[in-house]
């Protein structure tokens, strides 16, 4: 029956020449037929509007060298289940100063793959200009991975976003593996807010073997349970943190674990922020194996004082911080000598329940304004 769907339809697709890509390959099939064809290629620059608008009709998307136009998003949303999506070549993206996303993903059992060589590169530096996303040119966020479940992203590449990358929320069950997010030319060009993942209200994701290159967080957990990651390596950024939480709609973090990775050239190596008026959870929070290199301002901060910026005024209550465990830190040397080892501000009975072995960062000052450390922690050094 599939050749129903045979090399005509195909080869249709792929071109993105036929008139109206809505057409469904479907169309003439008995209800037995009504299968989806087993491969559609779309490629150019009608490739992201074909792709979007045939999504449902094929199991496999293969998205070959895609231009998608300015100002639209390559939407696939509304995928049939168990579909798989495989990046080829260069995907690129034209310029306009919106909001984004340019990449939105949605879907259950969805297996979203780059093949060798493939990138994405939305060429983020035409719009850097230093702000992010505080002012200047308005900069699209480049991907949505929302509302996925039971799904993965293998072995994609993304080149120089225009700000934050990959916005993980409102998954359950997402598996991202050695994805890496290189937006190093922005440590020179301009790059600001270019976060890598940025996560919330989700659960089950498990981030293995990233590589962030980048000018902000390199993970941000601000809600969500059960979150992994693991083999990382975050550079030129702001480390692997949770928050800031509070203030948002959704202001609980639960079972996060930041395991066997590498901090390195960033400003802070692990941050958790909690602001300081503001209610909400941070429980079950896991730093373990984390190595830390050329670290220029915080080794290790974790406060209650958040609002907006670093240690500001006096720590909260409203957030606890409980069942934190930090152990097997080794950053021997990591900050420089003008920034803190390990800094601690936390509310009168706020941080509770907290394993801390095997901390060794050193190099630069201590802070001498920590207040209620857990006495298992310290931050002397
Ligand atoms: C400490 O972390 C490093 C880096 O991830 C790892 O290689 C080592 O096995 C860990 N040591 C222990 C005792 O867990």
């Amino acid at each position: 029956m599939l050749r129903l769907f045979g090399s005509a339809a195909l080869v249709a697709f792929a071109t993105g020449a036929i008139a109206s890509p809505v057409a469904d390959p479907m169309v003439t099939a008995s209800p037995t037929l009504a299968k989806r064809a087993t491969s559609c290629t779309f490629s150019g620059s009608n490739g992201a509007s074909s792709a979007s608008a045939s999504q449902k009709a094929c199991a496999t998307i293969v998205l070959s060298a895609v231009a998608v136009p300015s100002g639209t998003t390559l939407d696939l949303s509304d995928l049939a289940d168990d579909t798989t999506v495989i990046f080829e070549g260069e995907t690129t993206w034209g310029y306009k100063e919106w909001e984004g996303p340019l990449l939105q993903i949605s879907g259950n059992g969805i297996t979203v793959k780059g093949a060798s060589g493939a990138t994405l590169n939305p060429d983020g530096a035409r719009w850097w200009d230093g702000e992010g996303g505080n002012g200047g040119k308005t900069k699209p966020k480049f991907f949505a991975a929302h509302d996925l479940s039971d799904s993965s992203i293998t072995d994609v590449k993304i080149l120089n976003t225009p700000v934050q990358a990959v916005s993980v929320n409102g998954c359950d069950g997402l598996t991202i593996t050695d994805m890496t997010i290189d937006s190093s030319a922005g440590d020179s060009g301009g790059g600001h807010n270019t976060d890598g993942f940025d996560i919330g209200s989700s659960s089950n994701v498990v981030i293995n073997g990233a590589k962030v290159y980048n000018q902000d967080d390199c993970v941000a957990v601000n809600s969500g349970t059960d979150i992994t990651f693991s083999g990382g390596l975050c550079s030129g950024g702001h480390g692997l943190s949770i928050g800031s939480v509070g203030g948002r709609s959704d202001n609980t973090v639960d079972t996060v674990s930041f395991t066997d990775s590498e901090v390195t050239k960033s400003v802070q190596g692990i941050r958790i922020k909690a602001s300081s008026g503001d209610t909400g959870t941070i429980k079950g929070v896991t730093y373990s194996g984390i190595t830390l290199s050329s670290i220029s301002k915080y080794g290790v901060l974790i406060e209650q004082n958040y609002d907006g910026g670093d240690l500001h005024g006096d720590p909260g209550t409203g957030i606890p911080i409980t069942d934190l465990t930090v152990k097997n830190i080794s950053g021997s040397g990591a900050v420089s000598s003008s920034g803190y080892n390990i800094v601690i501000v936390c509310g009168s009975g706020a941080c509770s329940d907290w394993t801390w072995d095997s901390v060794s960062v050193t190099g630069g000052k201590d802070y001498g304004s920590c207040q209620n450390v857990p006495s298992v922690a310290t931050c002397d050094v």
